[in-house]
């Protein structure tokens, strides 16, 4: 695993326990609930493979529609609080596997998900990282993306811009440690270029604060 990866996981480990945090701000509550039953309604049905999971806040909104899902993280401290939620019974399992090694991952899946984690993903790694996900998935498989807007004034502001065009926040944590972590926030028209090659039937819906980008895998 690159050192990028292994900051980025060492990241969100040290971050577990306060994670869902984010989740509380009031003034997402709105869109959150919009997008939560717009998520459930997309996957609905499916066997889900879920990479990048965390703390299974999404798995447990999907697991109340979804046939199946299998949730995988690269962070076991991730994993561990993931594994102190409830979900309906025989419907969800946890795993740990590495969203860009996904091979290890046994199942047919009908349905890919991640929330949060494309915009974690450096642009000249997201198309072996697509080829990898969609690999995992059934021809054909329905994916959805959650990720954030920019808003200014309520997001992290941005630090820096690399060469390659990939931005970046510093994030402070409870323990005091400070972290740079890169994040991306693709607009639509750069959506779309990206999946042409590799996805039909694209849907982009804007939220306040969310984009979720929803299409099926292009059969080959
Ligand atoms: C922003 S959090 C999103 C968590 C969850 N999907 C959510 O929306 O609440 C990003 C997640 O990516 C995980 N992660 C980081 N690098 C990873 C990798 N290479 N493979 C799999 N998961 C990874 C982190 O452990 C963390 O749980």
């Amino acid at each position: 695993m690159s050192a990028p990866h292994e900051t980025l996981i060492d990241y969100y480990s040290r971050r577990a326990a306060e994670y869902e945090a984010i989740y509380d701000k009031p003034e997402r509550r709105a869109d959150l609930a919009a997008l939560k039953a717009y998520v459930q309604t997309v996957m609905s049905g499916h066997d889900v493979l879920e990479i990048a999971c965390g703390t299974g806040y999404w798995t447990e909104v999907m697991a109340a529609t979804c046939r199946s899902i299998c949730a995988v993280d690269a962070s076991l401290a991730m994993l561990g609080m993931a594994l102190q939620k409830s979900f309906p019974a025989n419907r969800v399992q946890f795993q740990a596997a590495d969203a860009y090694a996904l091979d290890t991952v046994e199942g047919t899946f009908t349905a890919g998900c991640a929330a949060f984690w494309w915009s974690h993903v450096a642009l000249h790694e997201l198309p072996a990282f697509l080829k990898g996900f969609h690999a995992a998935l059934e021809p054909g498989a329905q994916v959805c993306f959650i990720d954030n807007l920019y808003v200014k004034g309520s997001s992290t502001p941005l630090v820096r811009t690399d060469a390659e065009g990939n931005t970046y926040q510093t994030r402070h944590l409870n323990d005091g440690s400070q972290h740079e972590v890169l994040k991306n926030f693709p607009d639509e028209a750069t959506m779309r270029q990206l999946l042409a090659p590799f996805a039909n039937d694209i849907i982009w819906r804007d939220f306040t604060y969310y984009w979720c980008c929803t299409y099926t895998v292009a059969q080959k």
